[in-house]
């Protein structure tokens, strides 16, 4: 599929369907003609929806992300908090370990970046419990960093995009999804890009019975041409 065309009508669909979301800054396509409130990227919020986004859905993430910027709202905050306190917090949200490395990030932050979130993508993966997937997440979305992502949302859309038929759960396809993930970035808004491929997997690109005839990607996009949409991803067969 032509990468320009795909890029331009993923923005546009996402400047007018995106879910807004505490820690989501508006779009940059909304900007212009904004008439509600601009929102930008706060890079501490995003470290926590990253970290909370890892294992849980959206709308279980809004009411913790919610309480927890509440009670700890900077980085100082949750660097000074104590371990108890911080997973009290979590407590529901479960994969306590998220908890404690993000605990940890905090300190490290602090400690190491003058409280400031770092803006690379080598500096978030160096923090605790910070991977390929989340380090993307926080480079493109905070800092607009071209670094990709791929979650289990997105690799069904690139293997459906390009009708990628080796089973997306081996190491060698997650390799090529990832260096699709790459070439597919804009060159600007990379952090709504991305973000506009997870949302289009949770709400259009889904699992099953995918809603082609909405997607703003039905031309472009080889499984629909094909209509084999339904058959992609594959899985080993084990
Ligand atoms: N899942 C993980 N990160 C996300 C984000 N920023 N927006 C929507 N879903 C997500
Ligand atoms: Fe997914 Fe269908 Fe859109 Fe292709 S056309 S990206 S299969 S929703």
């Amino acid at each position: 599929p032509s990468l320009p065309q795909l890029r331009r009508r993923l923005l546009a669909w996402y400047g007018r369907h995106h879910r807004q979301l505490p820690w989501r800054p508006t779009p940059q396509s909304q900007i212009p003609n904004s008439k509600s409130e601009i929102r930008t990227a706060n890079p501490y919020h995003v470290l926590v929806s990253e970290a909370m986004l890892q294992q849980t859905q959206v709308a279980t993430v809004i009411p913790y992300f919610d309480r927890f910027v509440e009670q700890f709202p900077t980085v100082h905050d949750l660097a000074a908090a104590d371990e108890q306190q911080v997973l009290r917090l979590w407590q529901g949200l479960g994969y306590y370990r998220r908890a404690r490395h993000l605990h940890a990030a905090a300190r490290v932050i602090v400690d190491h970046h003058a409280g400031r979130v770092p803006d690379t993508l080598d500096e978030l993966l160096a923090l605790p419990g910070i991977g390929r997937y989340t380090g993307g997440a926080i480079a493109s979305i905070a800092f607009g960093r071209r670094a990709p992502i791929l979650d289990g949302n997105v690799a069904r859309v690139l293997a459906r995009l390009f009708a990628i038929d080796e089973p997306t759960d081996q190491p060698a396809t997650r390799d090529r999804l990832w260096q699709l993930a790459e070439q597919v970035l804009p060159r600007k808004a990379v952090g709504d890009f991305n973000q506009a491929m997870m949302e289009l997997g949770a709400l259009v690109c889904t699992p099953r019975q995918p809603a082609c005839l909405v997607c703003p990607l039905q031309t472009l996009c080889l499984a629909q041409l094909a209509g084999r949409q339904a058959e992609l991803p594959r899985r080993s067969i084990r």
